[in-house]
C-alpha cells in the first residue's frame, strides 16, 4: 500500500510504500534532510517536526535520543516510519540560513546607498 507524505516548507509530495522511513521518502522526493550517521539514530541531525498523523509511534531508541522533544512535535526522520498520509516540516539547513541572512543584510545596506 502506498501512502503520501508532504514535506514543508517546499510542499513537495511523494508516494511511498507504507513503512518507509521519512528519511528515505525525503530522498525520493528530492528534499534534503541532514544526516551524518546514515540513519542509525546516532547523529541527531535529521530532526523534523510533525503533528504525528500518519507516522509510526516513537520507538524506544528514538524516545531515548530526543528526550522529551517529541512533546514539541520533534522526531528523527531516520527512525520515523510512514503509516498513512503525513506532513512533516524540515528545518532549513543552518548554512543556507546563514547565507540567506547575509544576503538580506547586504540588500538592506544596498538600499541605503
Ligand atoms: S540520520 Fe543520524 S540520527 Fe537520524
Amino acid at each position: 500500500m502506498n501512502v503520501d507524505i508532504t514535506f514543508l516548507p517546499s510542499g513537495r509530495k511523494v508516494a511511498v510504500r507504507a513503512g518507509t522511513t521519512v528519511l528515505d521518502a525525503s530522498r525520493k522526493a528530492g528534499v534534503a534532510i541532514r544526516t551524518r550517521c546514515g540513519g542509525k539514530a546516532a547523529c541527531l541531525m535529521c530532526k523534523i517536526t510533525t503533528n504525528g498523523a500518519g507516522l509510526s509511534p516513537l520507538s524506544e531508541i528514538e524516545r531515548r535520543k530526543i528526550a522529551g522533544l517529541d512533546k514539541q512535535g520533534m522526531r528523527l526522520a531516520c527512525q520515523t516510519k510512514i503509516t498513512g498520509r503525513a506532513t512533516v516540516e524540515v528545518p532549513e539547513d543552518p548554512l543556507k540560513a546563514a547565507v540567506r541572512k547575509q544576503l538580506m543584510r547586504q540588500a538592506e545596506e544596498d538600499e541605503l546607498w
